[in-house]
């Protein structure tokens, strides 16, 4: 398995703050992606990985929250319900966690690895996964829903960040 995993981009790689594109189709390469991140999602004991944490800019996730892995290729949330908080990490942001509010419920619009939109709907952790994830392919990360004052003393923030 080990020699499948592709290498996680640390923050602050710069490639982690872009706004990935589109999948106009998902062919043969987009497959080989999808199989390599949720290998790598394994390997690195995460619930979720998205694209461009492995370094490549395409609206692609992979979450498995506990209920199976999804594979989603342009993931557009369509309806939110409900709130909860709690803490969340980041392969790319290691040793740091973050209380995060979520919605409780989601849908999601999306493509499968075989080119079908679906719609289906998420809750509990699953649906904060993919929420974290959709964040990923737009540039955002758990340390920018930090409250300003973490974010302008991050050794003092920390403190009560880790559990
Ligand atoms: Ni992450």
């Amino acid at each position: 398995m080990k020699e499948a995993s592709l290498e996680i981009k640390i923050y602050p790689d710069p490639v982690l703050r872009k706004k990935s594109q589109d999948v106009q189709q998902v062919a043969d390469e987009e497959k080989r992606l999808i199989d390599y991140m949720a290998e790598t999602m394994y390997a690195n004991q995460g619930v979720g990985l998205a694209a461009p944490q492995v370094g490549v800019t395409k609206r692609i996730i992979v979450v498995d929250a506990g209920d199976g892995l999804l594979k989603m290729v342009n993931p557009r949330i369509i309806t939110k319900k409900g709130a909860s908080l709690l803490e969340e990490g980041c392969l790319s942001i290691p040793e740091k966690q973050v209380e995060i509010q979520r919605a409780e419920e989601i849908s999601v619009l999306y493509r499968d690895e075989k080119n079908s939109r679906t719609i289906k709907s998420f809750k509990g952790l699953t649906a904060r996964a993919i929420q974290h994830e959709i964040d990923h392919l737009n540039g955002k990360l758990i340390i920018d829903y930090l409250p300003w004052f973490k974010r302008i003393f991050p050794k003092k923030g920390e403190v009560k960040c880790l559990q």
